[in-house]
Parts: C-alpha cells; structure tokens; sequence
C-alpha cells in the first residue's frame, strides 16, 4: 500500500458559508486544514473589518470539539470600500486579503466591482500596505464565450492592473486554463495563483457524461483537457507561484439540480484526499506536500502549520448526500469511490 505522510495543509480558498450551514463546512474543512482563507461572499457580503471579525466568532463557535482551526478572513471588494479601512483590516491581525469579484461573474459576485477605476484608490493602499488581492479572473462581458472568460479577463483586466500597480500582491484565484497559468509564471514573484482539486481531476466533458451534471458546475467553468493537463502540471511543478485552495463551495440540493442550478463544488469532505489522487496520477506525490503546506504559507508570510497527516491509498466511498443545516448537500464524487484516505 502507498503511503504518505505531510505536513498539515493550509486550504487557501475555501467558501464556509454561515447560519446553519456551516456545521458541515467548518467540520469537513477542519478535519484537514487547521486553516483556510475563507471568502467573504455571504449574503449580504463582508464588506468591513467588524463584519469579518464577526463572521469569524461564528465560524469558530460552528468548530467541533478537537480540531484546532484558524480561519484567515477575507473583505469583499465594493466600489464604497474606503482605502483606510485596509490599514485597519491588516491591523486586527486577522485579515488576510480583499477579494475582488467582477460584478455578476459567479454566486454572490452582484456587489463587486463594475469598472476596475473605481477601486484605484483601495489598489493603491493596498500596493502600499502589501495586503493581498485575491482575483476572480472572469470577465462578465455576455459576448464573450464562457470557456474564454478567464483568458480573456488576463488581457483586459489582470495585465493593465498589473501594470497601474505593480508592486500589488495578486493572487489569481482557481485558476483554469493554459493562458493562466502561462502568465502566472511569466509574471514577478508576488503573482501567484490557487489550483483547486476538481480542475486537475475533471476536463469540462464531465459536465455532459451521460446527461447535464449540475454537481459538476462550477464557476470558473472546467476547461478542456489540455487545460486540465497544464493545471496538473502546474500543480505538481514544484514552482512555488501555485499553491493549493480548494474553492470548495456548497449549495443545498435543490439549489443545484434546478432549472438554473448555481455555480460550486463540495469538495470539503474530501480535499487533501482528491489532490493526492491527483498527484498520485502525475506520478508526484513527493511535491503533493509543498504545495500543500509550505507554498501557500509563503505566500501569505504564515509559519508553517505544526503536525502531520497520513494519507493511505485506500478506497472509500463518498456518501450519497450529505447534511447541510436542515438541507441537503450532493458532495464531489457522491456514491462513488476515493482511492486515497486520511489515516484516522
Ligand atoms: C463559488 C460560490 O459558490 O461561492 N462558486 C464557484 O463555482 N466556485 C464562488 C466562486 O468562487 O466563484
Ligand atoms: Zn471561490
């Protein structure tokens, strides 16, 4: 049997959720992160210091008893964001990066931001500050074909912005395709991006096998399979611009397997399990732990976690449906098989 044991993993993109909700996602999470950066797109958004640092007590108070968990908090970029409320985010020590959405470009994305402009002043303190952008690389233009949206986000949005600020710390979040990860490491050190485990196990034909499947909807869409091939590679590379978040996002049953399902995957219950079926695949389960554990962490100048996991290539199978408050929650692979398995 193939084993392997790393240090434990930082999940860098991760929805929690809230209200009831966040049982399920705080419990699965935390059984194998002991911290994740978690996005600010509740309804209605985290939009200031307080509300993180509110959300925050709740999703410690969702904690079970015996994991250790440390949630590292997001705002959410609008166009009312004043740019002193930076230099307060970054000093209550708890606050780790402003998500930008595109306005509309994915679930809870309508109160981002509608022209780049109108965020300058908050770039700038933030360039200044060296607190962190997390991207959502889609633009939202209905002409464009939704397969390019993240390519051609990189020439309208990402490379200008780059350009205004340059000293800005990006991260380009779960990103997936070929053009992306090609400018990631063209691009200075502090350009980095998020691979999640559903883009480097699914090409974009999983959304059609055998009928429309709305558990494999997610937003940035799966790509074709040489995207999924690049991602892997750049998964596995060993260049520290690529790291791991899992982007994991529930939505109840019904939300999903509806007439116009929502964008998100549930890969919670199982994350670290799926990238080291992942790596294993690519025959690089030796650099599974970098990009698990230390790259990230590098990134957001965090200490490495303390202790370990082992990871046993063993099957189990993932439940059917799960619990999400008083709902129902259909996660990645349900009914069918993991080939990996945390060692309890
Ligand atoms: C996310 C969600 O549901 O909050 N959905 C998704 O498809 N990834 C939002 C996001 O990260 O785009
Ligand atoms: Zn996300």
């Amino acid at each position: 049997m193939q084993k392997l044991t790393i240090r434990r993993p930082d999940d860098m993109h991760l929805h929690l959720r809230d209200g009831p909700a966040l049982v399920r996602s705080v419990a699965d999470s935390a059984h194998r992160f002991p911290r994740a950066i978690v996005m600010p797109n509740l309804v209605p958004p985290v939009t200031n210091t307080a509300q993180a640092l509110d959300y925050r007590e709740r999703i410690l108070a969702a904690l079970p008893a015996g994991p250790d968990f440390e949630p590292l908090m997001t705002l959410y970029l609008t166009e009312t964001l004043n740019p002193d409320e930076i230099a307060v985010a970054q000093q209550s020590g708890h606050i780790h990066g402003i998500k930008l959405y595109p306005a509309g470009a994915t679930t809870n994305a309508e109160f981002g931001v509608t022209r780049m402009e109108r965020v300058y002043p908050v770039l700038e303190r933030m360039e200044k500050l060296a607190m962190p952008l997390l991207v959502h690389g889609e633009v939202v233009d209905p002409a464009v074909d939704a397969f390019d949206r993240e390519a051609i986000f990189i020439e309208r949005e990402l490379a200008p912005l780059m350009a205004r600020f340059p000293g800005l710390r990006i991260v380009f979040e779960h990103i997936t395709t070929r053009e992306a990860a090609d400018f990631v490491r063209a691009g200075p050190a502090h350009l980095v991006a998020t691979i999640t485990a559903h883009h480097i196990l699914l090409n974009r034909n999983a959304l059609f096998a055998g009928g429309i499947r709305p558990h494999h909807y997610c937003l940035p869409l799966l790509k074709r399979e040489g995207h999924r091939q690049t991602l892997l590679e750049a998964a596995t590379s060993g260049d520290p611009k690529f790291f791991l978040g899992t982007d994991s996002a529930p939505h109840t049953r019904y939300a999903k397997e509806s007439a116009c399902g929502c964008a998100g995957i549930y890969t919670a219950h199982a994350a670290i399990e799926l990238y080291a079926e992942a790596f294993a695949a690519a025959d690089a389960l030796p650099r599974l732990e970098a990009f698990a554990s230390q790259y990230g962490a590098d990134f957001y100048g965090l200490p490495y976690n303390s202790g370990s996991v082992t990871l046993e290539a063993l099957p189990g199978e993932v439940p059917a449906s799960l619990s999400f408050g008083k709902d129902e929650l259909i996660p990645f692979r349900a009914g069918e098989q993991l080939s990996w398995r945390i060692r309890p």
